[in-house]
């Protein structure tokens, strides 16, 4: 099937940069929030990039206009009604993904695709709330979509080869590379990095280290370009904990478990750059870990 016209459910850190890739793309996009403070935030975030182009001389104002123009944004289900995809970057919670593909099933066209982009969630289980899950893939993209050039593809257990082939061929028009993944939790990428975020947690909370020196441990001893505990707070700490809370669920092991400093963050508020706050403060110039006394 060619693809003219895309859903995004969710306009949050992934959900603004798949709608902006995809109307950069030149399909038609429309992208739903649950309230509209959360849709200007996230469009405001498309603007914003776009403008940075603009500056940087890599792209035309009038294509930037053209980009934003493609982007229609709502509160209703209803408008995604004739999309040919329908690509979810909602919260982390299966109950609300449930939710949102019953919803979602009732009003989009029966032939469209749909495609989650969990970073931990079964998709099986997401396509077994819908009427078509042969139709339904996983599709996940990585932080910042815009830039990240991995998409990961992933065939559930009743997913049709051709939505398979419609992830690959997605990937490819977005320029992409793409990978085959198996609907395990984490796919290929969280199932090795997640751990490994959370060890560099457990290393802070040992001692081992203060969060700059673990961060340029890991950037200049291991060429990372960027350290385990800034990542953390890129990905989204809250985001963290849910991906980690349904790993350590599915594999049984303890590197997957949330260490209490991440939990306690979570519930005090501190979601990392999202919220100004994690590892690092975000509020100056230049982020200063929280752990430096400054
Ligand atoms: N943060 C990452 O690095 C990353 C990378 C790859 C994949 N993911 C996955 O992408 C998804 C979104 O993560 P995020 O980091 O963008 O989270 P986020 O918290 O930044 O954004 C989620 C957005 O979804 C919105 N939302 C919730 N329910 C909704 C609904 N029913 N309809 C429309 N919008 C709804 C929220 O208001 C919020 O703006 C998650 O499944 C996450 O695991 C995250």
């Amino acid at each position: 099937m060619e693809i003219k016209k895309v859903g995004v459910v969710g306009c949050g850190l992934m959900g603004h940069g798949i709608a902006q890739i995809c109307a950069q793309n030149g399909w038609e996009v429309v992208v739903r929030e649950i309230d509209q403070g959360q849709l200007d935030k996230g469009i405001g975030k498309v603007r914003k990039q776009l403008g940075r182009a603009v500056e940087k001389g890599k792209l035309e104002q009038a294509d930037a206009d053209a980009v934003l123009a493609r982007i229609t944004p709502t509160l209703e289900y209803g408008d995604l009604a004739d999309c040919d995809l329908v690509i979810e970057a909602i919260t982390e919670d299966l109950d609300r993904k449930l939710e949102m593909w019953e919803a979602l099933d009732g009003v989009v066209r029966d032939d469209a695709y749909f495609a989650t982009n969990t970073s931990s969630l079964a998709v099986a289980d997401q396509a077994a709330a819908t009427k078509r899950p042969e139709r339904f893939i996983g599709l996940h993209f990585f932080n910042p979509a815009q830039v990240m050039p991995l998409l990961e593809v992933v065939r559930a257990e009743r997913s049709g080869d051709d939505a398979v082939q419609l992830g690959f061929d997605l990937g490819e028009q977005l320029g992409k590379t793409t990978v085959a993944a198996a609907d395990n939790r984490g796919f290929i990428v969280n199932r090795l990095l997640v751990p490994y975020m959370l060890d560099a947690i457990r290393a802070h909370e040992q001692g081992v280290g203060s969060v700059q020196d673990i961060d340029t441990g890991m950037m200049a001893g291991a060429s990372h370009p960027m350290g385990p505990l800034t990542l953390a707070d890129f990905v989204g700490l809250d985001t963290l904990v849910a991906i980690s809370d349904v790993m350590a669920e599915a594999y049984g092991e303890d590197g997957f478990a949330a260490p209490d400093t991440l939990r306690r963050m979570v519930d005090a508020g501190d979601f990392g750059r999202k919220t100004g706050r994690g590892f690092y403060d975000y509020s100056g110039e230049e982020p200063v870990p929280v752990d430096s006394g400054s």
